[in-house]
């Protein structure tokens, strides 16, 4: 048995479409396990560009089963016109290579609402969510009064399932002065587009099981970044999912004993998009130079990301959390111009060198970055597929990584592009 799970150990954005496309040609089946379409997964295959938010990263390849496992969080028109996008570009998507768990939450009008009615009122303290109403479709979730994908089978269960979330939802509507969402309309829309939501549901768990059984190859698609993670993360500036690689078993029905190797995707640099703490953030020119040369702005909401330094204790810290076997090193391209590149390998906290991340977000903010300096090699990495092909000065670098993470760095990537990878380590036989 050969299956891993991929995670980004960041952030978010560290390039897990690009590696988990890649990887896929290995792959028979790719399940994504926790988040929703607040995940924007970008993948470029022969200068074609394609952006998925919803769909796993395997539906671009021939001939591999794609699964939304129950761990997902689904915006069923959302999911629709992802579809349609996707398959506008010449994909197919039908019953025979996609399969949505019965008993995934759905994320409907009055989550987007509420998002957005919460962040608005935030002012200062919002946390910059992508408003896709993720945070107020897992707390349904967890309150036991969500809409299921399976919920959709019959007009009476979705009358009554309705009323009860709607009661919920009207309660705090009322009280923060909104309008009260009427059920009549919603549950007509939902009847309407059920059908084809429901032609794609199975029951996830039993589907991998026959996968198991058939020795198929299976790769768990993480969304989102570690950091990210509701009980690891820069909490209250997290998402509303858990990222770590043990997601995986639970958002989609297997045991861990399913899983043999978690890769980490990791940026050669440090993103993060929307509010919260981020030590070593470059608010100056080199920062610009980083969000420029590496595109970073948000797949989902076209935001600028936030760009800094390469965070190693953050790193070495995800990496233990969520335990990773190996690292995906990605946009190692996107320093081939700097002069001098920092590794930030302990923190300064009210005098004293700490070499963890704490848990406080008023300590997060507060802590100092200690840097280990790394001359920039200044010659272009980008497109380079074998290690031996890189600078000296650049290999010193991923090396000084690797020693620092404590951790091996399996692959590294050079430009978006499928093709442009360095593969050091299998993940299907490490
Ligand atoms: P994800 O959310 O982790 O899948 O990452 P995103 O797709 O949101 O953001 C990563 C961006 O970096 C995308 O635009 C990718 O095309 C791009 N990318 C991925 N790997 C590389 C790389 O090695 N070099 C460069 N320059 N860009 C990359
Ligand atoms: P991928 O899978 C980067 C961030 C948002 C915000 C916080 C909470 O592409 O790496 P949410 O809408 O989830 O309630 O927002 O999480 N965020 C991401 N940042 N990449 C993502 O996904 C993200 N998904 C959510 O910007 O700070
Ligand atoms: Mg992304």
């Amino acid at each position: 048995m050969k299956n891993i799970v991929v995670v980004g150990s960041q952030w978010g954005d560290e390039g897990k479409g690009k590696i988990v496309d890649w990887l896929s040609s290995e792959a028979d089946v790719v399940v994504r396990f926790q988040g929703g379409h607040n995940a924007g997964h970008t993948l470029v295959i022969d200068g074609i560009t394609y952006k998925l938010r919803l769909l796993p990263s395997g539906i671009v390849r021939k001939n591999k089963i794609s699964i939304i496992g129950n761990g997902v969080v689904i915006d069923p028109w959302a999911f629709i016109d992802e579809v349609n996008e996707i398959k506008s570009k010449g994909i197919s998507v039908d019953e025979n290579n996609l399969i949505i768990s019965e008993s995934a939450t759905l994320i409907l009008p009055f989550h987007i609402e509420m998002d957005e009615i919460r962040e608005d009122a935030a002012g200062n303290s919002k946390i910059g969510t992508t408003r896709r109403g993720i945070g107020p479709a897992y707390e349904d979730k967890v309150g036991r009064r969500s809409i299921r994908v399976i919920d959709l089978i019959s007009e009476e269960n979705l009358d009554k399932r309705l009323d009860n979330v709607l009661i919920h939802h009207n309660a705090i509507r009322r009280g923060l002065g909104k309008k009260v969402f009427e059920k009549e309309n919603l549950k007509k829309e939902l009847l309407k587009i059920a059908p084809k939501i429901l032609r794609f549901s199975q029951p996830v768990w039993k589907k991998i099981e026959e996968f198991k059984k058939e020795n198929k190859k299976i790769l768990f698609e993480g969304a989102q970044g570690i950091l990210l993670d509701v009980d690891h993360g820069t909490y209250p500036f997290v998402t509303s999912s858990n990222t770590v690689a043990s997601s995986a078993a639970t958002g989609s029905g297997c045991g861990l004993n399913s899983i043999n190797y978690v890769l980490g995707i990791t940026k050669a640099y440090t993103t993060r998009v929307g509010e919260g703490p981020f030590p070593t953030e470059l608010k100056d020119e080199i920062g610009n130079h980083l969000g420029e040369k590496g595109h970073e702005f948000g797949t989902v909401t076209s935001r600028k990301r936030r760009c800094g330094w390469f965070d190693g204790v953050l790193v070495r810290q995800t990496i233990k959390i969520s335990g990773i076997h190996g690292i995906a090193l990605t946009k190692l391209d996107v320093l081939d111009e700097l002069d001098e590149i920092n590794l930030c390998v302990a923190y300064e906290l009210n005098g004293k060198k700490i070499d963890y991340f704490p848990a406080s977000v008023e300590d997060q903010l507060n802590v100092k970055p200690v840097y280990k300096k790394f001359e920039g090699w200044k010659s272009k990495t980008q497109g380079i597929k074998r290690f031996d092909d890189l600078p000296e000065k650049a290999k010193i670098y991923v090396k000084a990584i690797e020693e620092f993470i404590e951790t091996k760095i399996s692959s590294i990537s050079t430009s978006p592009e499928r093709k442009d990878t360095i593969l050091i380590q299998d993940p299907f036989n490490p």
